[in-house]
């Protein structure tokens, strides 16, 4: 790995063992983008990559000759309106009216390691010898503004982390209305466009479609990164499937507004950004001051769909997620909403804790409906005070009863939001997001508090820092349940109020992080109405996040296999829920819930004393089950291997480092008779290792690596007393979970 420039041709070459990046300072003194791929040798001069020439109509930058424009060649931060007609990586509007920006080179500094980025997260590395940093820095001298552009390579992950930061050292403000965190131009136009949309209850579906000439993009408009899209999409050559092939993907570290777009131009030049949503934004920077964007990370795979996520698991597992709780095994959770929704006594609460306990819960947590007068969505948020009615003991004490039981207890939050029926609000009306003048819309009748006034997040911080001090608090789901409408701040001036957006998230993270400081070993899990915030900013601070309000086993399936093309396994909350299911009404099987509840971080949304005794039993194996295998699911590597969103199968499955254990998750949606012979291709295995395959503790049989990725897993499915060992036969939405031991 490494960080190379070359003084005569004003060239950069960031590299590790597999993948190069390629830059270059233009003749007019802005940066240009030359290649990103697999790993090239070192050598002075790709200036035979500058494809420009004369075209009619395009416009050109010296008065000498009639090639250089910036139209058609490929930059690395692109300006609007000085020969490029394309989208910009940043605008700045200027006293005068005017957005005209020009950046060029100044001066770089290239650094081991990887720094901090002030008040937002980012990745980080844990050893000097991780990664190198690449500092250009650029400036407009008629603004007298720098841009500094960040590079990091990694060592370890074919992946580079980039960033922007815009300081202001002149004596005018000026607006910034636009600034990605990357922009790349990549040389053709071959590739599919692929994103993770939804809504809520559907989180993070894939949709591919081929690139076209003119602009495709996802974004956000919510004040969250949102259920609808999220703020990660890859391209990915038509031939690359999830083994093989050129897929590059692009995730924002940031949990608010955001775009992500593809330009194809006229030539087939396809321009890639990921940034802050430019809509609704502007940021008044002021002389001296600076603005940092989020951080933007690509990673680059010729191992298809797989190789990246593969990636970005690592890394976020890894780099991005910190704290205690980051290698830690987690704990099998129970969480009342399902059970009792906001209908409970501590009685009833302590009576479902006790059973959970038998079957071999680790950790109960109280959701919704705690505090102040809360008894339905009407009331209460904003009050974080125990409602002592209910909770006689108030949190303090149910926590010490739920400890005494031989549980960990944990607590639900929502604390950017307040009802019009709370002391908070009666003592504070002008604290919420609203425009004067205007209707204040609800969403579940509440509202959000402005996070982008340090004072109402300081409020918020000293009223929860003493509830869950003096109470015994392992774990918190901090919940998210509405997007920001009449965005206007009362607390920022007419050339502020573009800033809301993404200062209210600025808040949000100020929040976390005094929480994640002051109470360490606190396991963090984000939720947004289920998955309307899963981004990889929020995984900086709770290293899981309820995945869907949907726990519908089928469903969620396809919600986790869309999700894991970003997001690890451990960051994803998985409940084992009742049926008839709450959000579908479908009754998939026991076993089916917890199979596929296994691969995330996983608990139960029930109460088990409405089960029978043979699923009471069936609950005890899959907690065993979990607790045994659950540092291989989460650490392991993972492996997509029929997608949910194709058929009638879904299959995937873990592999640990050493190869020398695997697990093998199978699905099948409905049932079907006399069905096809059937094979599953495994992956990631070694050669040499003989695997037995094991079956609900059972040894079916013993098979070389070789055989099982090569000639396949056979998974016909098999009618009533055929199966090859004692299970039930096959039905509707059936799962099959194959342990592979490979022999010491
Ligand atoms: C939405 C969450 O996604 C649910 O799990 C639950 O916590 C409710 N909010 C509580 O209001």
């Amino acid at each position: 790995m490494g960080i190379v420039f070359n003084e005569k041709t004003g060239e950069f070459h960031l590299y590790n063992d597999r993948i190069s990046y390629l830059m270059r300072i233009l003749r007019n003194g802005q940066l240009g983008q030359l290649y990103l791929g697999r790993r090239i040798p070192q050598r002075e001069d790709h200036g035979y990559l500058l494809e420009n020439r004369y075209r009619p109509v395009s416009a050109y930058v010296f008065d000498d000759e009639y090639s250089f424009t910036l139209e058609h060649l490929k930059q690395e931060y692109p300006a609007y309106g000085t020969t490029d007609f394309r989208m910009p990586a940043l605008e700045i509007c200027q006293p005068d009216g005017s957005r005209i920006t020009d950046f060029r080179y100044v001066s770089h500094e290239i650094s081991k390691g990887k720094p901090a980025l002030d008040g937002l997260p980012a990745t980080y590395t844990e050893s000097e010898d991780e990664a190198e940093t690449l500092k250009i820095v650029l400036r407009d001298t008629l603004l007298n503004v720098e841009l500094t552009l960040l590079y990091t390579i990694f060592r370890d992950v074919d992946g580079i982390a980039r960033s922007a930061r815009f300081e202001n050292k002149g004596q005018e403000a000026y607006q910034i209305t636009r600034a990605m965190s990357l922009s790349l131009d990549l040389p053709d136009d071959g590739y599919e466009w692929v994103q993770f949309s939804g809504a809520w209850g559907r989180e993070r579906f894939l949709k591919t479609r081929r690139l076209q000439q003119g602009i495709q993009s996802v974004s956000s408009t919510r004040g969250a990164s949102s259920h609808h899209h999220n703020p990660f999409v890859f391209l990915k050559r038509p031939t690359a499937d999830e083994h093989q092939g050129e897929v590059i993907g692009f995730s924002l570290v940031y949990s608010g507004n955001f775009l992500a777009q593809a330009e194809v131009d006229t030539y087939g030049v396809t321009r890639m950004m990921i940034g802050i949503n430019p809509f609704g934004f502007s940021w008044c920077l002021k002389p001296q001051e600076s603005f940092q964007t989020p951080e933007a990370v690509m990673i680059y795979s010729t191992e298809g769909m797989n190789g990246m996520s593969q990636a970005y698991h690592r890394l976020y597992r890894t780099r991005l997620a910190r704290g205690y709780w980051r290698d830690r095994e987690r704990p099998v959770l129970l969480n009342n909403w399902e059970a009792t929704y906001f209908d409970f006594t501590e009685e009833k609460l302590l009576k479902i804790a006790e059973n959970a306990k038998a079957d071999g819960v680790e950790l109960f947590v109280l959701d919704d409906g705690w505090f102040s007068t809360r008894c339905d969505e009407t009331s209460g948020l904003g009050d974080w005070w125990p409602n002592m009615d209910r909770l006689p003991g108030g949190i303090k004490g149910l926590s010490e009863k739920i400890e005494a039981l031989g549980l960990r207890f944990g607590l639900w939050f929502e604390l950017e939001m307040v009802n019009k029926d709370s002391e908070l609000y009666r003592a504070h009306p002008d604290w919420i997001i609203q425009t004067p003048g205007r209707h204040a819309s609800h969403g579940r009748r509440q509202y959000v508090l402005d996070f982008s006034r340090k004072e109402v997040v300081d409020y918020i911080y000293e009223m929860v820092e003493k509830l869950i001090g003096e109470s015994k608090i392992s774990y918190i789901k901090w919940d998210m349940n509405r997007n920001i409408t009449e965005c206007f701040s009362a607390g920022y001036g007419a050339e502020q109020q573009g800033e809301i957006f993404h200062r209210y998230i600025l808040g949000l993270y100020d929040l976390y992080d005094r929480l994640n400081k002051r109470f360490p070993q606190i396991l963090f899990e984000s939720c947004a109405s289920g998955g309307g915030r899963f981004d990889p900013g929020l995984l900086y601070y709770a290293p899981q996040c309820w995945t869907s309000d949907d726990t519908d086993a089928v469903e969620r399936q396809r919600i986790q296999y869309g999700t894991s093309y970003a997001y690890p396994v451990s960051s994803m909350g998985a409940h084992v829920s009742i049926t008839p299911n709450h959000q579908l009404a479908r009754s998939a099987p026991l076993k089916t819930r917890g199979d596929v509840a296994a691969f995330g971080a996983f608990g139960y949304e029930l109460d088990l004393a409405r089960l029978t005794d043979e699923e009471r039993k069936l609950v005890k194996e899959q907690i065993r089950f979990v607790k045994k295998y659950r540092k291989l699911t989460h650490t392991g590597v993972f492996y997509r291997l029929l997608s949910p969103f194709e058929g009638n199968f879904t299959a995937w499955m873990v592999v640990s480092e050493d190869k020398k254990q695997a697990i093998v998750a199978y699905f099948k949606i409905l049932n079907d008779v006399n069905s096809a012979f059937r094979r599953l291709y495994l992956k990631g295995l070694e050669d040499r290792f003989l695997y037995h395959t094991i079956e609900d503790e059972v040894d079916t049989g013993s098979f070389y690596g070789s055989e099982l990725m090569n000639m396949g897993l056979i998974t016909t499915d098999m009618s009533a007393g055929e199966l090859p060992h004692d299970a039930q036969p096959c039905g509707d939405f059936w799962s099959r979970i194959v342990v592979l031991e490979a022999d010491a």
